[in-house]
């Protein structure tokens, strides 16, 4: 087992109503709220009872509704202006992935003084030049889609329009003083994005699992119950969007899949660079592309390095049942249903390339992917 060092500040409150703890949790960390998250409605009723929450803690709510997924840096930056404007304490995300990445994004943008708010992205992991926040306004998380951990970790993705790009931002101010993890706000998510959420939730754990250290027997059972556990309680989700417990099940299985217990001494996402570049070239959402991704993935690889992938099918699935499975779900599984073709994978190659191939011109990854091995797993995919 590797040796590590392990530091997570976020205080986590767990529970269905636990969104009614909100106000006063709000009110340990200020006065004036900046509320960050969708403009469209999707959590409409979730903001209403939020403001009011604080609004009887006396704490003063700006709300900035204007996250997308995939939070492009140019919405961040609209959302430092508006939060300097309104003087903000803290700053709150509401939603997913996107809005809790947005709101840590703003949260440090306010604070940040290195330039152009680009500069605290891994752009390019071949010659690191990011220069990450140092600080943060605190930061209250209330996740509304369980998937990317984001309410307990310490990094935020983000996009760039103009780039055609997205990566990380990778910062000890980014964990949140508070998660509130309320499974009763998942109850409206529509079937396709809790789907894309427990895929994205999975994967977080293959990664690990598959590229990981050998020996960890805790760390292997951690990572196989938080999939065990989505790959029974998503059914049951999508059969009854309501049912309490599998909600439940699913918002902290998601969070623990990338709150650092389940990698402790590992850190593999070369399954994420891949994905990151169909969202950034082709559209395809996170959950989607990762749905792409692992099974050619899993396939590919395990001819080079069978023990984890055999692990897999003996106590999981077999990898031809896990595509099936995720296929049911309702998310695609190849780029063909994405549009995406044979063409399209010199640039998509290229991409990875871009910002996510080390100095040693390889994909980090056990063992490295090379660009022509990158272009035999998307083959796979199509
Ligand atoms: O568009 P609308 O209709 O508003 O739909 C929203 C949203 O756009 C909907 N939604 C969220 N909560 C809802 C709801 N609809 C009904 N009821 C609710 N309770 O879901 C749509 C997608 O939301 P988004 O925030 O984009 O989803 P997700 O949680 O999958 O986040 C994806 C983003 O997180 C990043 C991804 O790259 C992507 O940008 N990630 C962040 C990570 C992190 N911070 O650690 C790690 C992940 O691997 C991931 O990369
Ligand atoms: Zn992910």
């Amino acid at each position: 087992m590797n040796g590590f060092t392990y530091h997570n500040p976020v205080k986590v409150v767990f529970g269905a109503g636990t969104l009614v703890q909100a106000g006063a949790e709000g009110a340990k960390l200020g006065k004036r709220a900046f509320v960050v998250s969708y403009g469209d409605g999707s959590v409409a009723g979730t903001l209403a009872r939020l403001k009011e929450l604080f609004a009887a803690e006396g704490v003063e709510t700006q709300e900035f509704l204007e996250v997308v997924p995939n939070p492009p840096i140019e919405m961040v930056a609209r959302g430092v202006e508006a939060a300097k404007t309104f003087g903000a304490d803290f700053v709150v995300g509401v939603g997913g992935g996107s809005a809790m990445d947005a709101a840590k994004a703003v949260a440090a943008g306010v604070l940040y003084t290195h330039g152009d708010l680009w500069n605290m992205v891994y752009a390019s992991h071949s010659h690191v030049t990011a220069q990450p926040p140092e600080k943060a306004l605190p930061l209250l998380l209330i996740p509304t889609l369980p998937a990317t951990g984001s309410e307990m970790n310490m990094c935020s993705v983000v996009s760039s329009t103009e780039r055609r790009q997205k990566s990380y931002i990778w910062a000890d101010c980014l964990f949140a003083r508070t998660a509130i993890l309320d499974p009763e706000l998942t109850y409206s998510l529509p079937p396709f994005q809790t789907a894309c959420g427990a895929i994205d939730a999975i994967s977080h754990v293959l990664e690990i699992f598959v590229n990981g250290q050998p020996k960890s027997d805790l760390l292997h059972e951690f990572q196989l119950g938080v999939i065990r556990t989505i790959v029974k309680n998503l059914p049951i989700v999508l059969e009854n969007p309501t049912d309490a417990d599998a909600r439940a099940e699913l918002m902290w299985a998601a969070t623990c899949g990338l709150n650092g217990w389940a990698s402790p001494g590992d850190a593999w996402t070369p399954m994420h660079q891949v994905g990151h570049v169909l969202t950034s070239r082709h559209g395809i959402n996170h959950g989607s592309s990762l749905a792409i991704v692992m099974p050619a993935w899993m396939t590919y690889h395990k001819k080079i390095k069978p023990a984890p992938y055999e692990r897999f099918e003996r106590e999981i699935m077999p990898i031809a049942d896990f595509k099936a499975f995720i296929r049911k779900c309702g998310v695609p599984v190849t780029l063909s249903e994405k549009g995406v073709g044979e063409a399209d994978i010199p640039g998509i190659v290229e991409g990875v390339k871009t910002v996510s191939f080390n100095a040693d011109g390889v994909l980090a990854s056990n063992p490295p992917v090379t660009a022509e091995a990158l272009a035999e797993i998307l083959k796979l995919a199509l």
